[in-house]
């Protein structure tokens, strides 16, 4: 049997695949079209491996998944792709929702089409797993409880809303069709490979940089963070005994302000890289808000933790040692991902605010 990843060459689909392999033997096909957060290097630790299979290639191309189908006829599919950084999608939504709506659906109908030809232990055992954010939710105020799976939809950006019309879609052919569908709605995620466009990375690569740590608003946003690892374990569970058609809402009850993060990373990288200019809070700058701006996130993860016995392996102070540890071991990854489309974002972004 075998698993085909979508989004696989991404910040938390390299970690799946990386993890999913040293926790067994299943092979992995991941299917990936490399945009510019996908990166191949994220997987070079299986080059020359027999259980793993890159494809380049796009989820909206029917032909492509169709023919990846019935070459490997995989037990499941487990979907990345995606469209991910909220600020791309308020300056650029498009692509948003071609990848993330339109691919889901090609995807979904590929899968049908795959999954209604099985035979009747082949059907029963294949499962379409959907990888979501807690965005899908919208905003909560400080006085509401986190958010639990029977939480109403208001998604606020361009992204969310493309990943919440991605759930509906699941959630449909799901009951429409019978396609034994998961979904796991997880909180934001920290770790190894993850894309200098993003909150943690950034302030990690600016700071070694001496560059501005750019907070958007007032810093007290808040966020519930999990360590990538455990979100991958987390889809490892969903995928062996979640119950179909459900979804699971995946956080490490961590909730933290944006301006307590940048702090934290200041104060790791003085004790780990100390500077001769002092302490790296001193490059923390206050700019203009992102638009539509989520005040609150926050993830009832007692679901999960209740049916299936998921729990986090990691606190936040050790993940994000460990990350903040891993930027500092891998200059060569955060300097070829720094290339010239990189740098134009940053323009654009920052250049303004
Ligand atoms: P990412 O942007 O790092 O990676 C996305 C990957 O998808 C890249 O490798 C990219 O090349 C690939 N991709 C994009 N469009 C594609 C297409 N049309 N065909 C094939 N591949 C394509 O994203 P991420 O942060 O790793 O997020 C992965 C998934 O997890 C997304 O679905 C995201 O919505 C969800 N999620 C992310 C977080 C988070 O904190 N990053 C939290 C919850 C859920
Ligand atoms: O909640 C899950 C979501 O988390 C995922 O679905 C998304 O794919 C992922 O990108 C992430 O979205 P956020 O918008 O929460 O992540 P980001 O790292 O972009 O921003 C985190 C917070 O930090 C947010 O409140 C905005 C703020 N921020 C971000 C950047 C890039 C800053 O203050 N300054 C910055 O430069």
């Amino acid at each position: 049997m075998s698993i085909i990843v979508t989004g696989g060459a991404g910040f938390i689909g390299s970690n799946f695949v990386l993890d999913w392999l040293k926790a067994g033997d299943e092979p992995v096909i991941t299917l990936d079209v490399l945009t510019y957060a996908g990166n191949l290097e994220n997987l070079a630790a299986l080059e020359g491996d027999a259980r793993h299979t890159f494809v380049q290639g796009d989820i909206c191309d029917r032909a492509l998944v169709d023919r990846l189908l019935a070459e490997h006829r995989p037990r499941a599919i487990v979907h990345f792709a995606a469209e991910s950084h909220v600020d791309r999608s308020i300056s650029g939504p498009g692509a948003f929702m071609r990848t993330n709506v339109e691919g889901t659906f090609t995807l979904l109908e590929a899968a049908r089409a795959y999954w209604s030809a099985l035979d009747e232990a082949g059907k029963a055992a294949f499962r379409f797993h959907h990888v979501s954010t807690d965005e899908v939710y919208g905003s909560l105020k400080p006085e509401d409880p986190p958010f639990a799976e029977t939480n109403a939809y208001e998604p606020n950006s361009p992204y969310s809303a493309s990943k919440a019309a991605s759930d509906h879609l699941v959630r449909a052919w799901h009951h429409t069709y019978g396609l034994p569908v998961v979904t796991t709605n997880c909180s934001n995620n920290y770790g190894p490979y993850h894309f200098p466009e993003k909150l943690i990375p950034l302030m990690i690569v600016n700071a070694l940089a001496g560059k501005p740590l750019p907070v958007y608003g007032d810093g007290q946003q808040i966020r519930d963070w999990l360590y990538v690892t455990d979100h991958a374990s987390a889809i490892r569970a969903v995928l062996a005994g979640g119950r179909l058609g459900e979804t699971y809402n995946i956080g490490g009850w961590n909730e933290k302000a944006n301006i307590d993060i940048v702090k934290t990373i200041c104060a790791l990288l003085d004790e780990l890289r100390p500077s001769a200019e002092g302490s790296y809070a001193r490059l923390i700058t206050y700019v203009k808000d992102r638009p539509g701006h989520d005040r609150r996130y926050a993830i009832d993860a007692r679901k999960v933790e209740r049916e299936l016995g998921w729990r986090p392996a990691e606190t936040f102070e050790t993940g994000i040692r460990k990350t903040v540890q891993w930027y500092l071991d891998n200059p060569e990854w955060v300097a070829r991902v720094q290339s010239g489309a990189y740098r134009e974002w940053l323009n654009k972004q920052y250049g303004a605010r």
